[in-house]
């Protein structure tokens, strides 16, 4: 099914909670910050300082609004009923649905795919598509660099098969060693799946090329954009990618709730992930016939309040412009490197020619959480520990690392402030 009710450029304007919002160019990120209610609050009275956005980003009021909307206006089950509330949750689901198609710009909305987020997801590629693709002695490759998300389906995947995972190696960049994975794309290699941009390192992985010298050997590609989502306007078809799979909670959409994009004549042929209400056209004990896409990929009642969630923070993205986003991570993270540079003892773990919005880092003779824990005392959220991702510890010999990540609402004093609470850090351990 094709929604056309949302013709590009139209969505903007019509929402109403988005009206509210008249960023433009030149980038106002203290405008920006007072859509946050989150970041008004102080943290052992200090003002929050949230630098933590890799794990989640926070949510602006318009998403709060929406889903506050949904639950006193429309709460209702979709695809299900022929009362008002049941058609009016079914077209604003089915015109979300729409407005992820247009922003990942896939070619019909059969190709979007609405699941809990990007590890069920890959899941959901690794069983279905995996499952009925891959046969003993078979080969899956990934990279150093994949989130857990990204490396345990797949090993799932090759134990039930007897089929064997290989890991494109990095440099101590943390760059993907391209040469080396053309050496893996073998006559056994049935799929590449690939992280876009890397929570741990910031890394941007040239997918597009990654992509093109997997396919010119007819092997599938799966693109994990979780952490590419929140900063980089995508085009699948630009990309070419098999499939593509992202999360709400990480563009400061709401949790529980993610897309999986696949092109048309893969997600036909794919069995059903997960059985259940919606998937199906008609069942007996007999025989069930399964339902058209994506449907058949959706068991059960959907997170429709999340899914409008994600549509109004979309149109929010769209609205301040992702190339000005872009560009204001890009002062963020080249700031953030410079000023980290110059602390005595820190080592930067992730220097890749092209990153984006992450400044991982090791401080000598200070542990991780400890740091963390100090940092946190001055109001400052940021990570530590191996971020999902210990393969990569594992690469540079470390437990943990901590981790600053950067946001749209971010600003060249919150670094200052993380750089000055470090030295508060280094008093502490003197
Ligand atoms: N994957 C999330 C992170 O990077 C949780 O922190």
């Amino acid at each position: 099914m094709t929604a056309h009710l949302l013709k590009k450029g139209t969505i903007v304007r019509t929402n109403p909670a988005t009206e509210q919002h008249g960023h433009s160019s030149p980038y106002d990120v203290f405008a920006i910050r007072k859509d946050f209610p989150i970041l008004r609050q102080k943290v052992y009275g200090k003002p929050l300082i949230y630098l933590d956005n890799a794990a989640t980003a926070q949510k602006p009021q318009v998403v709060i609004d929406t889903l506050r909307r949904y639950y006193e206006r429309t709460n209702s089950n979709v695809h299900r009923g022929v009362h008002a509330l049941s058609q009016r949750a079914t077209e604003e689901f089915e015109n979300t649905r729409e407005k992820i198609r247009d922003f990942i710009d896939a070619s019909d909305t059969r190709e979007i795919v609405f699941v809990r987020g990007t590890t069920e997801g890959i899941n959901l590629i690794a069983v279905s598509y995996g499952d009925s693709h891959v046969s003993a002695g078979d080969e899956v490759v990934v990279s150093e660099m994949e989130h857990h998300s990204n490396i345990v389906p797949w090993q799932l995947l090759c134990e039930r098969k007897g089929a064997h995972l290989k890991v494109i190696p990095m440099n101590d960049d943390g760059e993907l060693l391209i040469d080396e994975y053309a050496k893996l794309l073998t006559p056994k290699t049935k799929i590449v799946s690939l992280v876009y941009v890397s929570n741990s390192l910031g890394t941007i992985n040239p997918v597009k090329q990654m992509i093109e010298m997997a396919h010119k050997k007819g092997i599938c590609v799966v693109i994990d954009g979780a952490q590419a989502a929140p900063h980089l306007a995508v085009s699948v078809r630009e990309l070419d990618c098999d499939f593509y799979v992202f999360s709400s909670h990480k563009m400061y959409g709401p949790m529980g709730v993610g897309v999986v994009y696949g092109k048309q004549e893969l997600l036909e042929k794919m069995p059903p992930y997960q059985g259940g209400g919606d998937m199906i056209k008609s069942v007996t004990f007999a025989k069930t016939i399964y339902n058209t896409l994506p449907f058949k990929f959706e068991a059960g009642t959907p997170n429709v309040g999340d899914v409008l969630g994600l549509g109004a923070v979309v149109d929010y993205l769209q609205h301040i412009g992702y190339p000005a986003i872009a560009e204001h991570e890009r002062d963020l993270l080249e700031y953030a490197t410079a000023r980290l540079s110059t602390v005595d003892g820190i080592r930067l773990i992730g220097t890749a020619k092209d990153k984006l919005g992450v400044v991982s880092f090791v401080l000598d003779g200070v542990h991780p959480h400890d740091l963390g824990t100090i940092v946190d005392r001055e109001g400052i959220a940021i990570r530590t520990g191996h971020h999902c991702t210990q393969p990569i510890m594992q690469h540079y010999n470390l437990p943990a690392t901590s981790r600053a990540s950067f946001g749209i609402y971010n600003t060249r004093d919150e670094v200052d402030a993380l750089v000055a609470s470090i030295d508060k850090v280094k008093e502490v351990f003197k």
